[in-house]
């Protein structure tokens, strides 16, 4: 593990800057001189080293900590069940109202102030909220704040292999693998976890949904008791852990001739795994599964479907509550495009809408925002809403696979709103995605949000500085979808790099953009992929990997785009609710922004705005060369201001991302001109 040498860059949004505000410092520094904890458990111990640092480092003084002088703390934290009897100021039909997630935040008559968690999880957030206010400098003299999770389960899933690489990870090495073997150095997974527990992150999966040769071991004994290592550091700050498992493990580690998920051996094999398991980790949260996709086994091979499958696990977790995440993203890569009738975008609903209300209550199904695979843009996937018997999660992917790979700068929380607030329609008007995964909607037992991580073993966790904000807006995000991305990006920022109004409003503009730029120079008007093969960074525009059978552009001399219309096309669009269905269905009110995921159009064709596709495709791409030489002007106007380590960080990555912007720019502007023979307007040099 690299030796950490900047504090700063390493500390994330938890730098706890000194408070150099005399005024603010007297009027509130009596606030924060003692505490008491109420309890004693890990997670409360967690709570208390963290109120602890937090304070000292900002008010430069340790606040003293008693053990029992409630009357003369200045700060009261405990878990509300042990602590109600002894604060009448706690309006008790409120409390029992809450989830076990919930805390409130209380200034009481003696001006000191009191942090309740229903559990001691909730406790550990309270004190991160308080933590929050300081760092943002915020009025505290009279708190009264409830405040509870919107959605359930808040994970991340981590794509980490044993020999330390992380697929599709942009940040270094594994922080939890090196050498295959579970890594000895917890230090960092601590601090991981107080990160994630800081934005209210509650579950964890630390293997890569692809579970290979040796991963499969993972729930064996040679493994375990390692796992259990890192189960202990989460669980002290309130996250549990999944693993990904392999779907053929009753064949690779059990010695059984079968994997099939009615064979009577094979149920007895996951049943006794599961009980293995638990006897390592009681609070063991479940597995994730990947099957029947990209090569990975699943209960096709058997004949069988996946709520067969996933049942099977289910079925062997059930007597210890724990889940099976059963992912959607189910398809045949080497599918043939010749044939009209399949489609990737169609596969996910295909295989799963007709299992609807056939998977036991303990199976989560775990849904990508779009049909495809995470790219820049994509309509969100039709599944949301389609399942109304079955518990279903969104899965977003925060490391940036498709969108720069932390070289280029995109901001994903404004992408996730949008996903968030779409109206699917399911019954009726006002179906957002965000009351389906937070189970409002259909009344779900278990839904919620997850993630593939962006973190490594870099110094700064993310590779790109700023793309530290990308983990933190998700984690605020999905607390709390009804927060909008300027305040989420503004907190960032501020937490991160102080109060300087110049520095936020610089950085700010840059972040809310970045999407928008990232877009501009890549892939046009939702037609996506034209990446290289395998790593997928840069332009190429006939080269991903699954192409085998054709582009996923369709472009040809006399136009461009996916035909998934219901009447000529793949049917796509049918997927949907009406009247999405509709809107995408027809030529004229399809968004620009999808035009190409819809429809097949001649190069001519006018978009809303009367520039034509081809037009279009020049104009964005000369704009987002532009803009990101912008981008660059705009960080330089921070040098001196903030620390050298990151800020020269971000400027590297920012002259990375021009290159790779010229790049896209000459690529896909010389192929379609080439393709359609259409000049440019503005007669720009094409090259
Ligand atoms: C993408 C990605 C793979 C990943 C897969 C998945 O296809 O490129 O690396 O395994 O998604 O989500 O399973």
């Amino acid at each position: 593990m690299e030796t950490i040498i900047n504090e700063k860059s390493y500390a994330c949004w938890l730098q706890y800057e000194r408070i150099e505000d005399r005024e603010w410092l007297e009027n509130n520094k009596s606030r924060f001189q003692s505490i008491v904890v109420i309890g004693n458990s890990p997670i409360l111990n967690s709570a208390l080293n963290e109120l602890n640092l937090g304070i000292r480092s900002m008010f430069d003084n340790e606040p003293t900590l008693y053990k029992k002088r409630v009357e003369e703390a200045s700060i009261i934290i405990g878990i509300y069940d042990e602590i109600h009897n002894q604060f009448k100021e706690l309006d008790t039909n409120r409390m029992e109202e809450l989830n076990e997630e919930s805390y409130i935040i209380k200034t009481i008559k003696n001006e000191s102030l009191l942090l309740v968690g229903k559990s001691d999880k909730a406790v550990l957030y309270a004190v991160h909220h308080l933590l929050r206010l300081l760092q943002l400098r915020e009025p505290i003299e009279h708190l009264d704040i409830v405040e509870s999770p919107k959605n359930q389960l808040r994970m991340l899933n981590q794509w980490d292999n044993m020999d330390g690489s992380i697929e599709r990870g942009y940040s270094g090495k594994s922080i939890f693998y090196e050498n295959n073997r579970i890594t000895k150095n917890l230090g960092r997974i601590k601090d991981y976890a107080r990160f994630l527990s800081s934005v209210g992150i509650n579950a964890i999966s630390i293997n890569n949904v692809n579970v290979w040769k040796l991963e499969t071991k993972l729930i064996t004994n040679e493994f375990l008791p390692d796992v259990a290592n890192i189960a202990d550091i989460f669980r002290s700050y309130g996250i549990k852990i999944f693993l990904s498992i392999n779907f053929a493990s009753p064949i690779e580690i059990g010695q059984l001739q079968t994997a099939d998920p009615l064979d009577p051996d094979v149920i007895k094999w996951w049943k006794n795994k599961a009980e293995e398991i638990y006897n390592f980790i009681p609070d063991f949260g479940g597995f994730v599964v990947k099957a029947d996709s990209e090569h990975r086994p699943g209960p096709f091979t058997y004949n069988r479907n996946h709520a067969d499958g996933a049942n099977l696990l289910a079925n062997a977790l059930k007597p210890y509550g724990g889940l099976v995440i059963w992912r959607c993203f189910v398809y045949n890569c080497l599918q043939d495009w010749r044939d009209r009738s399949t489609d990737r975008a169609k596969a996910a609903y295909d295989h799963f809408k007709p299992l609807d209300g056939e998977f036991l209550d303990n199976v989560i199904l775990q849904v990508k925002n779009g049909p495809m695979d995470f790219q820049v843009r994509e309509p969100v996937s039709p599944l949301f809403g389609a399942l109304e018997k079955t518990n279903q999660m969104l899965e977003f992917q925060i490391t940036q696979e498709y969108t720069g790979q932390q070289k280029d700068l995109c901001f994903l929380v404004p992408l996730w709103k949008e996903v968030l607030e779409y109206d699917t329609y399911a019954k009726g008007k006002g179906s957002k995605v965000k009351s389906i995964v937070d189970g409002s909607l259909f009344g779900f037992k278990y839904s919620g949000i997850c993630a593939v991580s962006n973190i490594g073993d870099d110094e700064n966790w993310t590779g790109h500085t700023l793309a530290q904000a990308n983990l933190y807006g998700y984690g605020r995000l999905i607390w709390n979808p009804d927060l909008s991305s300027e305040a989420i990006t503004e907190e960032w920022i501020r937490m991160t790099f102080g109060e300087d109004p110049f520095i936020i409003e610089q950085i700010k503009s840059m972040l809310l953009e970045s999407w928008s730029i990232y877009e501009n120079y890549t892939a046009p008007l939702g037609i996506g992929w034209m990446v290289n093969p395998g790593h997928h960074y840069g332009p190429n525009i006939d080269g991903y990997e699954y192409s085998v059978w054709g582009t996923y552009h369709f472009a040809d001399r006399d136009g461009i785009g996916v035909d998934r219309s219901i009447d000529t096309g793949t049917g796509y669009a049918n997927q949907y609710f009406s009247p999405n269905k509709e809107i995408y269905n027809s030529l004229d009110t399809c968004p620009d922004e999808l035009l190409l995921f819809f429809h097949h159009v001649p190069y001519g064709h006018k978009l809303k705005t009367g520039v034509t596709v081809i037009q279009h495709i020049y104009d964005t791409h000369f704009k987002g060369v532009e803009q990101v030489d912008k981008l660059i002007k705009k960080w330089s106007t921070l040098k001196g201001k903030i620390d050298e380590a990151r800020y020269s960080n971000v400027q590297e990555r920012l002259i990375l991302q021009l290159d790779n912007a010229k790049a896209w720019r000459d690529q896909i502007n010389t192929y379609f001109y080439r393709k359609s023979g259409i000049a440019d307007e503005k007669k720009r040099k094409i090259y």
